[in-house]
């Protein structure tokens, strides 16, 4: 293990003063919320884990690009700057901006999927599963087994298993897949990327049966820099050389730029193909707005547009890595149970060997979220049974990974914090035998995690 991590390669321009609370604040803050970390007040959180999406910390050359926001209501300049981006970093011909990623999903949904399709991919995300569902496709998970094992070290466990697809190829049939959606890194499985050989052989299968390939490239640049750690023969290749070719093995992308995009809202649909882009286009102004804005005003655009670019700069995307790993590292070393190899946005915990007393559907990563709140005013997140919601026939989906993640919002905290956060999880492992599990009190049909309410089972 490499115990030496990198500096910040930035210095702190602006500071934001973060809530200092008491334990008894704490209990009476996770009670209001009804032990959903979703619920709580954001003035009540010491640090922030909840999410890396929209909570990132902007550059001052980005702050500048917002004075310059052009807001006409058609042919902004902001719009032009934005799809040289896209073209610069990521190669694709038309670019439609959304508010944020669902709504590139939505589109891409509305235009690609008839009733009755099936949708393979790397592992579920929920907004990207629900458009999916929404529009009359089963999603079908095809992701390598090693993904649903947390102990398991491979260097790119996000990979698509080529026999899965091919038997799904098999059993419905080419004409009932209009996509694979490939996410390029696969938040659900701890950020965990994808190796630039499985895209090339994935692209390669799809084509001989005219399948499209969709990244969701919401980490892509994570996803490019793991690939240039670890993948033979892309030690000396740049970033955006990296992900050039990534993005060659697809016909197109959904993007959230919440996330590697470096703003706080923000995302488009990226394609190739020309009918394809009209169909977008027309369904962009419904539920979006003008195609050369679509939900965005002219300055995030631009925010996003000068995003773009710092996120390829290799010193950032490095040390992004290494804050991770850091926090992960410090974990593993006191034996707390994490999903390995540590991903790019987020440390994962297992919940069901932290908590192993827990049954799945007493909601043992719910139970711990809630438990490290009340420890240190740290928030982080459910992602297991609550997250993966219900079956057409009403029973859970019960996921093999039943997880607590701590997401690192970019740029944002420093190494102390982190080592707040690994103090305390360390603290909580100490005491797990007294952890009991948690029971719904209201639980909404879509999307439940967001909005669910708890009470503890004793
Ligand atoms: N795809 C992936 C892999 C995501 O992680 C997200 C969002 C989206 C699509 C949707 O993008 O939020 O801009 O509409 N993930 C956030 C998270 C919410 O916390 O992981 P969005």
């Amino acid at each position: 293990m490499d115990t030496k991590y990198m500096a910040e390669p930035y210095k702190i321009k602006m500071v934001e003063p973060i809530a200092v609370t008491t334990r008894t604040q704490r209990e009476e803050a996770i009670r209001r919320a009804g032990y959903n970390t979703f619920l709580l007040e954001s003035e009540d959180v010491y640090i922030d884990l909840l999410t890396d999406s929209g909570t990132n910390a902007m550059s001052d050359q980005q702050w500048a690009g917002l004075m310059q926001g052009d807001e006409s209501y058609a042919g902004s300049r902001n719009f032009r700057n934005l799809q040289k981006a896209v073209r610069d970093l990521f190669g694709y011909k038309h670019v439609l901006p959304t508010h944020q990623g669902r709504g590139a999903e939505n589109i891409l949904s509305q235009i690609a999927i008839q009733p009755g399709d099936f949708v393979p991919g790397n592992m579920y995300f929920t907004t990207t599963r629900a458009h999916q569902e929404l529009n009359g496709a089963t999603f079908r998970d095809i992701i390598i087994e090693e993904a649903h094992d947390s102990t398991l070290d491979h260097p790119f466990k996000g990979n698509i298993d080529l026999a899965k697809l091919q038997a799904l190829i098999d059993e419905v049939g080419p004409e009932r897949i209009p996509y694979i959606c490939l996410a390029v890194t696969v938040n659900l499985a701890g950020g965990q990327p994808v190796s630039m050989q499985n895209m090339r052989e994935v692209y390669s299968l799809a084509q001989r049966y005219g399948i499209a390939v969709m990244f969701d490239a919401t980490r892509c640049v994570e996803n490019a820099c793991f690939i240039k750690h670890r993948e033979p023969g892309y030690q000396d290749k740049t970033i955006p050389q990296i992900l050039q070719e990534m993005c060659s093995y697809s016909d197109g992308c959904t993007m959230s730029g919440k996330k590697d995009g470096l703003v706080n809202i923000g995302g488009f649909l990226a394609l190739n193909d020309d009918d394809l882009y009209q169909k977008a286009a027309s369904l962009v102004v419904v539920y979006e707005g003008m195609p050369t804005y679509g939900g965005m005003a002219g300055r995030d655009m631009e925010a996003m547009a000068r995003g773009l670019y710092e996120s390829v700069d290799y010193n950032y995307i490095a040390h992004r890595l290494e804050q991770v790993r850091y926090l992960g590292d410090r974990l593993a070393a006191a034996g707390v149970p994490i999903v390995k190899p540590i991903g790019g946005h987020a440390v994962f915990l297992d919940a069901r060997k932290f908590y192993p007393h827990i049954p799945q559907d007493h909601f043992p990563a719910q139970a711990l979220a809630a438990n490290l709140y009340l420890q240190s005013g740290v928030r982080s997140m459910e992602r297991g049974i609550v997250s993966a919601g219900r079956d057409k026939n009403g029973n859970h989906y019960c996921p093999k990974l039943e997880l607590v993640r701590l997401t690192i919002p970019r740029r944002v905290y420093t190494y102390a914090h982190l080592d707040v956060v690994a103090d305390s999880i360390i603290d909580l492992y100490e005491e797990r035998d007294a952890a009991h599990g948690l029971k719904f009190v209201y639980e909404a049909p879509v999307l439940r995690f967001f909005t669910a309410r708890f009470e503890p089972m004793s």
